[in-house]
């Protein structure tokens, strides 16, 4: 049973007794009434009676009721600070459950089917980082026209299917404050899988305490600044040995599949002959812009692959879903040349940053940022939209990318 149940009881139990005490006291009374004469119609006590044990036990009840108090308010006193904390901190604690439920999917304990808006199933069930499902449009001009549009001959003007990568979450209060958190969460990222969950937008429906209790709970499982410092740094190396070892698993593909058409050739139909063919041709071409994309990568400089790791998700577009392997995809723009963020390219950052001290403000604005509203750079105003790095990147890796930058 419940403490509070059991609260609940006592005191039933407690008026019960008091009722069946009275009923029990006006009954005699009503049974017997000759017997006694009403104390208030009585004689009273003498004297000697009343300052004598009557008085001593009135004074002893007295003092012991002087006592309770002048220990339970101390004792009150005492304990009150420490009993308002912890009540905040269950608060605290029961927005971070809430928070916890609200991101799960099934996989995760606190996953309730009616609450839970599966942000897992995009960011992660740890949150490290995800997939989401995107569809994306043609935007040719050819595919406006009748002729071309879901034209399975024409595959270019075909709506596709990409994976866009959802970033971690267990850092993102290392990059935003708490607030601009709570702003994407409201607004979502038009343009992106990224949903927009607050009933302000007018899309979600989800009121500012949820909002709040999801906040509470990404900021429950955020990783330290030394860890997130690792995190990139192996992100960037793995990115490197990714590009290489596509190529090499791209190559047995190819590799198996030249095996299969000598197989066809050797026995088989015409049609499996064909058939073959085409597989070795189609992965063939795999191959080569697994190649190319293999040798662009070896060939980046330390700042353009942290670059492309950290920011190219926002500031080039198609970044999040880039595939080398996926011929169908257009031509990804050149690097920096803007998408959810401006464009870095043909030296628009040396304006913003102009010379030597453009250096400095530069990195001060990629650390450090600016709050909403106010200016960076020359001309800039933030909108409190961009992520800030001197808790996921180190100076040195700041630096490295800025050089990169300038060069665009
Ligand atoms: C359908 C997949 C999907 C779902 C569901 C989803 N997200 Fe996202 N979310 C994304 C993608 C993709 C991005 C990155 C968008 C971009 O590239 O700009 C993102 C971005 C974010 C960001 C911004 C992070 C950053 O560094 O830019 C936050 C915070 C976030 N999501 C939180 C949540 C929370 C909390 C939920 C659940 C209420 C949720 N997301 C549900 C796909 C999803
Ligand atoms: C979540 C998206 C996002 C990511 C990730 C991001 N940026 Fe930005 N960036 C923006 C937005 C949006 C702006 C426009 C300024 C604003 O809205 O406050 C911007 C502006 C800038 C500017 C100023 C451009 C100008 O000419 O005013 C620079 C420089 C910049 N970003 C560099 C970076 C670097 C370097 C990284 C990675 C380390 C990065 N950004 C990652 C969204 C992003």
């Amino acid at each position: 049973m419940s403490f509070r149940s059991t609260l609940i009881l006592l005191n039933v139990i407690a008026l019960v007794l008091i009722l069946a005490f009275l009923a029990w006291r006006i009954l005699s009374v009503r049974r017997n009434p000759g017997t006694k004469v009403p104390e208030n119609l009585g004689d009273g006590h003498s004297d000697e009676q009343l300052e004598g044990p009557r008085l001593e036990r009135a004074l002893g009840t007295s003092l012991i009721f002087v006592l309770v108090v002048a220990l339970a308010l101390p004792l009150y006193f005492v304990f009150e600070p420490g009993r308002q904390t912890r009540a905040l901190d269950g608060f605290d604690e029961r927005a971070v459950e809430r928070g916890a439920t609200l991101f799960a999917n099934n996989q995760m304990p606190g996953y309730d089917p009616t609450k839970s808006l599966l942000c897992a199933n995009c960011h992660g069930v740890d949150a490290q980082g995800g997939a989401a499902p995107w569809v994306l449009q043609p935007e040719l001009d050819k595919c406006d026209d009748v002729e071309n549009k879901s034209n399975a001959a024409v595959p270019e003007c075909l709506p596709q299917q990409v994976a866009w990568a959802a970033p971690a979450l267990d850092t993102v209060l290392l990059r935003f404050d708490p607030e601009q958190v709570a702003r994407i969460l409201v607004w979502g990222r038009p343009g992106s899988p990224m949903p927009a969950w607050g009933v302000e937008s007018g899309k979600g429906v989800l009121n500012s305490q949820s909002i709040n209790d999801l906040v509470a709970y990404l900021e429950s499982i955020q990783i330290t600044k030394e860890q997130a410092q690792a995190r990139s740094t192996k992100v960037a190396v793995q990115y490197r040995q990714d590009a290489a070892s596509n190529l090499k698993s791209q190559q047995q593909l190819l590799a198996d599949a030249r095996a299969a058409l000598a197989k066809a050739q050797a026995g088989g139909t015409a049609a499996a002959v064909a058939e073959a063919q085409v597989k070795v041709d189609t992965q063939a071409a795999v191959v080569a812009s697994a190649q190319k994309w293999a040798d662009q990568v070896a060939a980046m400089s330390e700042g353009e692959v942290l670059f492309r790791t950290n920011c190219a998700r926002c500031h080039t577009k198609g970044a999040s879903y880039f595939d080398p392997n996926n011929l169908r995809l257009p031509t990804p723009p050149s690097p920096g040349s803007g998408a959810f963020g401006p464009s870095l390219t043909d030296g628009s950052t040396l304006l913003q940053f102009p010379g030597q001290a453009g250096v400095q403000l530069q990195y001060n604005w990629v650390a450090v940022g600016a709050p909403e509203n106010e200016g960076y750079g020359v001309r800039g105003v933030s909108s409190g939209q961009m992520p800030h790095f001197e808790n996921l990147l180190t100076e040195k890796q700041i630096n490295a990318i800025i050089a990169y930058e300038r060069s665009l």
